[in-house]
């Protein structure tokens, strides 16, 4: 079996858990003050990494609970168990579960489980964008002014705090409508899928962007830092657009107030 396939069934096999659990969580722990994690979290990422680890023991897995195990192989998985934990916890049915695989670096292969509404976004590298096997691409939306934009916050951090207020008025000024849903792998997803012409967010993790970000480039997207820089997984800013908006997203984060 490939590498995608295997990230399937994992994630099918997570997703069940997640679905048994939704409105039933008992422990809630906290990782900083809004940084929530719970017992679900920690079920549904050992249900993945035994499954991956049956199939490719040797491969290296770097997973958002657990750590990264070791750093002897050039294959890297990237798995977020739960994308949306605080929505998970209060039954807010918009979550999802992120696996990526990284080939010396590069990610090769993403996936996006929703298990809510049983959709799968899927894609390997220079292989096409799918959404349950159908082939997606980004919007054809060319104003911001006709654009569905969504966005995430980090409320840690103070600066990020008072530049996401920045740019969400900003938004809320120019764009169509500016949503926040709460789980950033599908939040880009929908941008792959033309739900969303555009998101923003500071302060992510690789292991939440890694199989989205694959998944908007295969679907014709495209993704860099605010100010139009090149972007990696493993920076604290992401822009990502239907390629068209792009540049009007870039002139509004650069706004001053
Ligand atoms: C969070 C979600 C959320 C984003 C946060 C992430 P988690 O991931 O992606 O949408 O705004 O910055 O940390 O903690 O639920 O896996
Ligand atoms: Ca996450
Ligand atoms: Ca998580």
């Amino acid at each position: 079996m490939n590498y995608l396939e295997i990230a399937e069934q994992a994630a099918r096999e997570a997703g069940v858990v997640l679905l048994e659990n939704l409105g039933k969580v008992k422990e809630i722990e906290f990782k900083a003050k809004n940084s929530l994690v719970t017992e679900v979290d920690k079920l549904s990422e050992e249900i993945i990494i035994n499954k991956i680890k049956k199939s490719f023991p040797s491969h290296d897995i770097f997973a958002e609970e657990s750590g990264r195990d070791s750093e002897d192989s050039d294959h890297l998985w990237l798995i977020d168990p739960i994308d949306g934990t605080t929505n998970y916890a209060h039954a807010y049915p918009f979550f999802s579960i992120s696996i990526a695989l990284e080939v010396n670096g590069v990610v090769e292969v993403g996936l996006v489980y929703d298990p809510v509404k049983d959709e799968m976004f899927t894609a390997e590298l220079a292989k096409g964008a799918y959404l349950n096997n159908k082939p997606i691409e980004v919007s054809k939306s060319y104003a911001i002014e006709h654009s569905h934009v969504c966005t995430g916050f980090m409320h840690e951090i103070e600066w990020m705090v008072e530049a996401n207020i920045k740019h969400f008025g900003n938004f809320i000024r120019r764009a169509r409508a500016v949503r926040r849903d709460g789980s950033a792998a599908l939040d880009v997803c929908y941008v792959a899928c033309g739900r969303f012409d555009g998101f923003w967010e500071l302060g992510l993790n690789p292991w939440d962007t890694a199989a989205a970000v694959l998944i908007l480039k295969e679907a014709g997207g495209h993704i860099t830092t605010f100010s139009g820089g090149e972007y990696s997984i493993y920076m604290k800013e992401i822009l990502a657009s239907n390629s068209i908006v792009h540049d009007q997203m870039i002139e509004i984060l650069a706004l001053e107030d």
